[in-house]
């Protein structure tokens, strides 16, 4: 676990209110996702695996490596937040990805689910490209969201809902590269 010292020398003095995820428990918790979804694809057939910038991008690099099948990492960016830390509710495509959807599995990583809204947005535009599946998995899950029009098939934690930062989770860009995940 981090000692204070070293988290304030990360954040550049600011102090966090308390560890929520260490960078331990995250790992463990990271490799059994990445088996169970091992065990869910079909074998023979390939993933593509779509992250959701820019929140996941530590999630996605350590979910692939646990993940032992073939599949292609793709991104996807879906801007929702301004530089405060309550959701607008507008979730805009920023980048699209390059990928071919069609016909393949495809897994859309999400680093937290609060309000739904991207999810919502996202996921029925990601399903007019027709797929041959389409699955989401979150890190984390405030469980505060009023509908889901798809709830995430494997969910790293069910977490406080406060406002949380590192592990690719920003405050307004800041804190995405503190190797815990913290209440700020
Ligand atoms: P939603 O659309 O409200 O579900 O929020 C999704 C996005 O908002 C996430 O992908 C995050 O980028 C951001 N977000 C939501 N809650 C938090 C938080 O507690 N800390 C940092 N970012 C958050
Ligand atoms: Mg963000």
């Amino acid at each position: 676990m981090a000692t204070p010292t070293e988290v304030r020398a990360r954040t550049g003095g600011r102090d966090v209110q308390r560890i929520v995820y260490s960078a331990d428990e995250i790992a463990t918790r990271v490799r059994e996702m990445g088996r169970e979804i091992s065990e869910w694809i079909p074998p023979g057939e390939p993933l593509l695996v779509l992250g959701l910038l820019k929140g996941s991008f530590i999630f996605v690099a350590d979910l692939v490596r646990e993940i032992q099948r073939p599949l292609q990492v793709d991104f996807i960016v879906a801007g929702s937040y301004g530089s405060g830390t309550v959701s607008s509710g507008e979730v805009k495509l920023l980048y699209d990805p390059s990928a071919e959807l069609k016909d393949r599995h495809v897994l859309l990583v999400e680093d937290i689910i609060d309000s739904g809204n991207t999810i919502n947005k996202l996921i029925p535009l990601l399903e007019k490209r027709q797929p041959k599946s389409l699955e989401l998995v979150a890190l984390l899950h405030k469980r505060i969201a009023p509908t889901l029009v798809r709830e995430p098939r494997w969910v790293g934690f069910n977490c406080p809902r406060d406002f949380l930062i590192g592990y690719g989770l920003d405050h307004s860009e800041d804190y995405r590269h503190l190797p815990f995940i913290a209440s700020l």
